[in-house]
């Protein structure tokens, strides 16, 4: 496993509450693997991928439990120097809005070389060549030219792919994409994925996407977790979780419909809301709105059980939820 997440707890302390963002999150990522993590907005799917990067919000944010083995090491445990090198060169990060990553006034060549000055010690002409380089690799037209340009200058496509290039500039072990194509045109997004997903098979990067579109997880993901308050309900292959959900909740996300009106948004077959993370119901988080739940759903919390030797679900009726 390049990246292990074992029992992650993160929380927020707020005016008026604690709120419980991660409440024991455990997933794995190999080499050239591609983890999908699905779940509604809230249930805290950035906080653990902060988490992972070392960029959580602290405070108000808080890792009070769990480890994070990347490569073996427990990033958590070290030094904050120690750290900073691991970010960028062996854990790279992708994010929806590259305008607010990328430096506006430096150009783009100038931000993908620095990468190579910084963190390999290159001369400024090397490291130039190598993001006119890595510009060609991410299919950015006329690279040569365009390296001396500022991202305003490239489309939102355009400038997705420097992201990637960014990320992909010291060939980390993972990759984490955080609903990497989000805000851009439904064509341009397929294009995006497509790049994603052919440079990730050629680095044989891990790959943690983070999505809220499901045809896109049916056609690049390998794993699926299906995130509920904090927790993961279930995690399986992707062609497991297709052919029959282990977990009412991932059952009614397959049902819910995208809706193009509001790009990011779905229209949930699962009725009620969330709950409030300062509050979340005893047992099962999600009994309040799950159509199967009885009376244990309200007051003992599911294990993760095991379906079988990949898959895991959190429900006490798996089992009636895969055959139902
Ligand atoms: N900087 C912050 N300060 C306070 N609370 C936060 C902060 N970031 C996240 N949270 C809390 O953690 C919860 C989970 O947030 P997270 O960003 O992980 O959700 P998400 O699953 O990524 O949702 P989305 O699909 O909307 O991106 C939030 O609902 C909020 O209560
Ligand atoms: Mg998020």
């Amino acid at each position: 496993m390049v990246l292990e997440v074992r029992d992650l707890q993160v929380e927020f302390r707020m005016r008026d509450g604690v709120a419980k963002a991660v409440n024991g999150v455990t997933y794995g990522v190999d080499a050239g693997e591609t983890l999908a993590v699905l779940g509604e907005s809230g249930s805290g799917k950035s906080v653990t991928a902060q988490a992972v990067m070392g960029i959580l919000d602290m405070p108000p944010g808080r890792i009070t439990g769990g480890e994070i083995l990347f490569q073996g090491r427990d990033l958590l445990k070290l030094k904050e120097e120690e750290r900073r090198k691991v970010r960028g060169a062996e854990l790279a990060m992708i994010f929806q809005d590259a305008l607010s990553s990328l430096n506006p006034v430096l150009t783009v060549g100038d931000q993908l070389g620095e990468m190579f000055v910084v963190h390999r010690g290159m001369s400024r002409k090397d490291a130039r060549a190598k993001a006119v380089e890595l510009m060609d690799r991410v299919r950015i037209p006329a690279a040569r030219e365009r390296v001396r340009q500022y991202p305003h200058q490239f489309s939102g496509g355009m400038r997705q792919r420097i992201m990637i290039a960014m990320a992909l500039a010291l060939e980390p072990a993972l990759i984490i994409a955080d609903e990497p194509t989000t805000a851009l045109d439904v064509t341009v997004q397929a294009q995006v994925m497509d790049l994603l997903a052919d440079l990730q098979r050629e680095y044989n990067m891990g790959l943690i996407l983070i999505t809220h579109d499901l045809g896109v997880v049916a056609d690049v993901a390998d794993r699926i977790a299906v995130m509920y308050a904090g927790r993961i309900v279930e995690s399986a292959p992707v062609h497991d979780i297709y052919k029959a959900p282990a977990h009412p909740y991932t059952k009614g996300l397959l049902e819910s419909i995208p809706r193009l009106d509001q790009k990011g948004q779905e229209l949930y077959a699962i009725k009620g809301l969330p709950p409030n993370l300062m509050n979340i119901p005893p047992g099962c988080a999600f009994n309040p709105r799950c159509p199967m739940a009885q009376d244990v759903c309200r007051t003992d919390e599911p294990p993760l059980h095991e379906v079988d030797e990949d898959r895991r679900s959190a429900c006490h009726f798996w089992r009636e939820c895969l055959n139902g």
